[in-house]
């Protein structure tokens, strides 16, 4: 009951959200943060969420990101939890931030088992969920990785998620600096 009670709860906060960033009613902040301290507190949040996997932060010292930190922190717990959850056992999920030309990038990736070819374009799509989680029962409507787009988009960054050679996902994004 409390399960599903919490389900419900976050399928209408993702929906709320979602059209806010329709409807154009969202702000983004513009300060100056810190890579690692965002990173570092995503991957606190979510390591629970699959204790059999190891979360690994590669951020470059003192790496100064701009932007809205509790949106930022919001697409990395997305993109973490996803990430855990298509991990094996003893699986590792890395999670990098980096400079790059104007930009910071900051990027994670897993060793699961990948998105086909065919859906990689759509999975940012709402509600879109591959077939294989659709059928695992397990994580959620399918609203996780729509809502990041819109975020990176609104602080001029792009978002991509590509497949890793042997197996597994890894999505990248950009935010100016
Ligand atoms: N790291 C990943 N590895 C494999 N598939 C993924 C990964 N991240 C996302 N996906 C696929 O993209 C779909 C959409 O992700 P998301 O919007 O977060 O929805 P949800 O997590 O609710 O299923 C997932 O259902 C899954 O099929
Ligand atoms: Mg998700």
């Amino acid at each position: 009951m409390l399960k599903a009670t919490e389900r419900l709860s976050r399928l209408v906060d993702q929906l709320l959200e979602l059209s806010q960033f329709e409807s154009g009613a969202i702000r983004i902040a513009r300060q100056d943060f810190l890579v690692s301290q965002i990173i570092e507190d995503a991957a606190a949040e979510v390591r629970p969420v699959n204790t059999d996997v190891h979360i690994v932060a590669e951020v470059d010292n003192g790496l100064v990101g701009a932007g809205d930190p509790e949106r930022i922190h919001e697409v990395l717990t997305n993109l973490l939890t996803n990430a855990v959850r298509h991990s094996p056992a003893g699986g590792e999920v890395k999670v990098r931030g980096a400079p790059m030309p104007g930009c910071v990038r900051i990027e994670v990736s897993d060793e699961g088992t990948g998105v086909p070819p065919d859906d990689i374009e759509r999975i940012f799509d709402r509600f879109y969920r591959v077939d294989a989680a659709r059928r695992s029962g397990a994580g959620g409507a399918g609203l996780g990785l729509a809502i990041a787009p819109p975020i990176v988009e609104l602080h001029g960054g792009s978002i991509r998620a590509e497949s890793q050679k042997p197996t597994g996902c890894r999505i990248v994004f950009d935010l100016p600096s």
